[in-house]
C-alpha cells in the first residue's frame, strides 16, 4: 500500500471502507442501526467531498494499485500547531499489517509546524486505544462520546 492524498475519484470507495469499517468497529458499542444511521449522515459523498477542499487539512488513503485499504483526515488549528486528527480507518482484511501506522506517519509529516497531535476515541474501542499506545499517544482525560457510546478518551502525543 502506498500513501497518497485522496481525490474526487476515490469518494466512492472511501465511503464504502468506512461503512464496513465502522460496522466492524463499532456495531457491538452503538448497535448496527445507530452506526448505519451515523455513516449515512456522516460519511456521505457529499459530506466527505467538502473535506477534500478544507484548509489547513490533509486527507490521505492508502492505495494498492486495486483497492484502497485506509483513509485518514485531519486538520490543523488557526495558528497551526496542534493537529487533530479526525478520522483513521483502515478495512478489517487489512487491518493489523502496518497501515495504520503508515496513515499516521503521513499525517504528522504533513503538518511539519505542530507540536502536538490530538485526537478522541471510544473508550470501549480498546484495539484502536491500543494502537495509539503504541504509536506513542497518551491518555489526557475524557469527553462525551459523539457516537453516543459512553465516554471517548482524549489522547495526544507531543511532536517536533
Ligand atoms: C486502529 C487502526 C487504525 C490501526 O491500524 P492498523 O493498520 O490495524 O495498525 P498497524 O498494523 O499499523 O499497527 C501499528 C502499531 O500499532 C500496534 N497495534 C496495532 N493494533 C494493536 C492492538 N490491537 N493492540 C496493541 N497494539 C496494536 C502494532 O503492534 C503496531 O506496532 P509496531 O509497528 O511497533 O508493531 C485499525 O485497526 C482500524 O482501522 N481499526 C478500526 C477503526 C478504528 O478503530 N479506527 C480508529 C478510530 S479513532
Amino acid at each position: 500500500m502506498f500513501i497518497r492524498t485522496a481525490s474526487e475519484r476515490d469518494l466512492a470507495s472511501i465511503r464504502a471502507l468506512l461503512v464496513e469499517t465502522w460496522h466492524a468497529t463499532y456495531d457491538r458499542i452503538y448497535g448496527a442501526e445507530r452506526v448505519a444511521e451515523i455513516t449515512d449522515r456522516w460519511h456521505s459523498i457529499d459530506a466527505l467531498k467538502v473535506r477534500l477542499t478544507k484548509p489547513r487539512s490533509e486527507f490521505l488513503v492508502a492505495d494498492d494499485g486495486t483497492e484502497i485499504g485506509g483513509m485518514a483526515f485531519a486538520s490543523a488549528d488557526g495558528e497551526g500547531a496542534i493537529v487533530t486528527l479526525l478520522q483513521l480507518y483502515v478495512l478489517p482484511r487489512h487491518q493489523g499489517r502496518g497501515i495504520g501506522g503508515l496513515l499516521l506517519d503521513e499525517v504528522i509529516d504533513s503538518f511539519p509546524e505542530a507540536r502536538l497531535i490530538r485526537l478522541e476515541v471510544e473508550q470501549e474501542n480498546d484495539r484502536a486505544v491500543a494502537f495509539y499506545k503504541a504509536c506513542g499517544f497518551v491518555e489526557k482525560g475524557s469527553a462525551p462520546s459523539p457516537g453516543g457510546g459512553e465516554t471517548s478518551v482524549v489522547m495526544e502525543r507531543p511532536l517536533g
